[in-house]
């Protein structure tokens, strides 16, 4: 059984309830939030207020990524408004302890996440206290790109070394590449224009998790 977390990235912002219900009736067990800063990528979208907006509205899972440069300045922020899982990316200025520190504190989980250019062993020193590990399977900044098939071979990595661990993959994700990653062993499955852009989310977030099983 998959985890689904779509990404609201490709949601209608001005009707971010609407499209957050759709999903999550139809079985979406995490909501992924994409946070950037316009410096660590090339792209600036939404901060904590919105975060503490879809708590009101939901109880899934928030499962907010941080493309942000300076993720122990405005970690606690996103914790205060409600964030369940926070990812920081390897290549920020990470002050990883201080962050491991932080979301023990407020009892939410840790995910530590690598670009598609870093190698992949680059996760193995945060295994000890991460609960999650994200492979960016495209350049992150903006939804709709394609699939780096370089991808799977570390999510096999991740897998054969961490039987137990949550391994997400963020990018590119579509029906017709999502059986190829969860044979690879990842679980938790963030998709964004797949879901997002087609006529009817709902029954694409049926497809995905029947797809998927
Ligand atoms: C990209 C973001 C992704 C994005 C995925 O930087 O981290 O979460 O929303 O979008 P799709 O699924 O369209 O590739
Ligand atoms: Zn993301």
């Amino acid at each position: 059984m998959i985890i689904l977390a779509p990404s609201i990235l490709s949601a209608d912002f001005a009707n971010l309830e609407r499209d957050i219900k759709a999903v999550t009736d139809a079985g979406a067990q995490y909501i992924h939030v994409d946070v950037m800063d316009g410096h660590f990528v090339p792209n600036i979208t939404m901060g904590p207020c919105v975060v503490s907006s879809i708590r009101k509205i939901t109880d899934k899972i928030l499962d907010v990524h941080l493309m942000i440069e300076n993720p122990n300045q405005y970690a606690e922020a996103f914790l205060k408004a409600g964030a369940d899982i926070i990812t920081v990316h390897h290549e920020s200025n990470l002050m990883f302890d201080d962050i491991v520190d932080l979301v023990k504190r407020y009892d939410r989980k840790l995910c530590v996440s690598v670009n598609p250019e870093t190698d992949v062993t680059q996760l193995d020193r945060y295994a000890d206290y991460a609960d999650m590990f994200l492979i960016m399977s495209v350049h992150p900044g903006f939804g709709g790109q394609s699939f780096i098939e370089s991808s799977i071979d570390k999510i096999k990595y991740l897998r054969k070394k961490y039987p137990h661990m949550n391994i997400e993959i963020d990018g590119g994700i579509k029906l017709d590449n999502l059986s190829k990653v969860v044979d690879a062993g990842a679980n938790v499955i963030v998709a964004g224009s797949a879901i997002f852009d087609t006529p009817d989310p709902k029954l694409t977030v049926s497809k995905f998790l029947e797809g998927a099983l």
